[in-house]
């Protein structure tokens, strides 16, 4: 299946059937998504993936009541980072030298720029730009789901307080931003019409 094809496929599921997802595909899921691109690739954003029914009911009470938090096979939470400081930077560039061979300190003049950068944003901007990146990090993981033929419904309603307290996020300096439950449709289930733009009301060449 092409990615186009993929994306004309998936729709946000609003019920589930209760087949599970297996593990290797959640964990093609994780991949896609710890794969996305971010800003100076600091990623400042973990995914954390809840399939306790115990804990997803409690969840969905937290998400308004939507049917779609307990009856997923598992609920994917990407959570950006709260405290944005030069540690993000220096953990990115530990990394960097192990996986990349570089020599450490090679590219401290480049870290030292993105500190500068990063260092140079309010408290309040540096919220947005990690959520910026989680979302960019969903639609990967919206992707390789559609490309996998697993259903999804990504979702920002629910109480994020709530949220960051059952899933003990504020103690790690985590922020519940974005939410993505996954699993399979009905088997009989109708294909559902999509609703876009039409391209020349979206795409404009200058
Ligand atoms: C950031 C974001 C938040 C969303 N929140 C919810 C939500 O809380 N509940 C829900 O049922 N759908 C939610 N959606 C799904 C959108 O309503 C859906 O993507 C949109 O209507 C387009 O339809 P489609 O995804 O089925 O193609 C959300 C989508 C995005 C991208």
């Amino acid at each position: 299946m092409s990615i186009i094809e993929a994306l004309k496929w998936r729709h946000s599921l609003k019920h589930f059937s209760p087949k599970k997802v297996d593990s290797s595909i959640i964990h093609n899921l994780i991949e896609a998504t710890r794969l996305s691109a971010s800003s100076y690739g600091l990623q400042p954003y973990k995914l954390l993936i809840v399939d306790d029914p115990t804990l997803l009911n409690q969840l969905s009470e937290q998400a308004f009541g939507q049917a779609q938090v307990k009856e997923c096979s598992h609920l994917l939470i990407l959570a950006n980072k709260t405290h944005i400081t030069n540690d993000l930077v220096d953990d990115y560039f530990e990394h960097h030298h192990q996986q990349t061979q570089t020599t450490e300190g090679s590219l401290a003049g480049y870290a030292e720029h993105i500190k500068t950068a990063i260092g140079s944003k309010t408290e309040e901007e540096k919220q947005t730009w990690a959520e910026q990146q989680a979302y960019i990090a969903l639609g990967s993981l919206l992707a390789e789901a559609a490309m996998l033929s697993v259903d999804t419904c990504p979702m920002t309603g629910f109480d994020t307080a709530a949220f960051n307290h059952t899933l003990g996020l504020t103690d790690k300096d985590l922020n519940a931003c974005v939410i993505c439950a996954v699993g399979y449709r009905e088997e009989n289930m109708a294909a559902q019409n999509k609703v876009r733009l039409p391209v020349n009301e979206f795409a404009t060449f200058l």
